[in-house]
């Protein structure tokens, strides 16, 4: 992508973890930014923050995506912006941590909504508008617990393996229209997300964390090139053919052992 004519980026989540990385990263490669989550005041010491060290021109858009309303909203609030998008990071998502019955309905309604429901809404209205302009880019935040679920993160990795199989599927079908669409799968990284979550960190998921720098780095630099699936991380990626390799409920065991030692 060249950028003598600067790109513009829609980034959900952008208040806290990677989010905010997404942001960086994109504004360091000269992108225009758009960037939306609850929590405004967060957002606006981020665009101070960007706004001092590069010469991007950054809007900031309230949302709560916990219904597929909020994701139409966005839709409709980033278009009276009058700006040209060109890339959708649907990174907004969280996690519940535990056994699945001691889970309330709402919570389980509100990881669904957020990680699957409003992701496919984003990604239906940005994509036709993404075609209309003959192309863009569109990341969508899976997780490594696509590739291979955790135990008592069962909601959560059904969502995200939602993510992942709709992505993969849709960089094969948009491609014709000139769309790179993207599932980044990272293993675990440094956020709000384990707090949020519930999950105090075992040795061994502290060992293997990831830098949220070095996820959205890779994030970025995988959806411009149009790679399917990214997964960030010698570790992680190691892993991931460790997993293919032995029986499944034996990988779902190591999976449990790994998050809780
Ligand atoms: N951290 C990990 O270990 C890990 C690993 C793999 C994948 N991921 C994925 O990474 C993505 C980013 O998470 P993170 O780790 O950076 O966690 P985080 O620090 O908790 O960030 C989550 C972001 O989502 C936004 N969000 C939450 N609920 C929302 C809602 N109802 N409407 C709009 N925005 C909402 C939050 O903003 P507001 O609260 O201000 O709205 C925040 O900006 C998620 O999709 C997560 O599943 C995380």
């Amino acid at each position: 992508m060249t950028q003598d004519i600067k790109h513009t980026a829609l980034i959900t989540g952008a208040s806290s973890g990677v989010g905010v990385d997404f942001a960086r990263e994109l504004a360091k490669r000269s992108f225009n930014l758009i960037l939306t989550a609850r929590r405004i005041d967060r957002l606006e010491a981020l665009r101070a923050e960007l706004a001092e060290a590069f010469d991007v021109e950054i809007d900031i858009v309230a949302s709560d995506l916990s219904s597929s309303e909020g994701a139409n909203r966005l839709h409709a609030d980033v278009r009276a912006l009058n700006r040209d998008v060109s890339m959708l990071v649907n990174n907004a998502g969280h996690g519940k941590y535990g056994p699945m019955l001691e889970q309330s309905l709402a919570e389980i309604d509100s990881m669904i909504q957020l990680n699957t429901t409003s992701l496919t809404v984003l990604t239906r209205l940005f994509g036709e508008d993404f075609k209309e302009r003959g192309g863009g880019y569109i990341l969508n935040h899976a997780s490594f617990s696509a590739i291979q679920p955790p135990p008592y993160y069962s909601v959560y990795a059904g969502t995200k393996a939602y993510v992942l199989a709709f992505s993969q599927a849709l960089n094969h079908d948009l491609r014709r229209h000139g769309i790179k669409v993207s599932a980044l799968c990272p293993g675990f990284f440094a956020s709000e997300f384990l707090e949020n979550a519930k999950q105090t960190p075992s040795f061994i998921v502290r060992l293997m964390m990831l830098q949220p720098r070095a996820v959205a780095r890779a994030g970025i630099r995988g959806v411009l090139k149009g790679k399917p699936v990214i997964i960030p991380g010698l570790a992680w990626k190691a892993l991931n053919l460790v997993m293919k390799m032995v029986p499944r409920s034996f990988a779902t065991g190591l999976a449990d052992f790994a998050v809780k030692h």
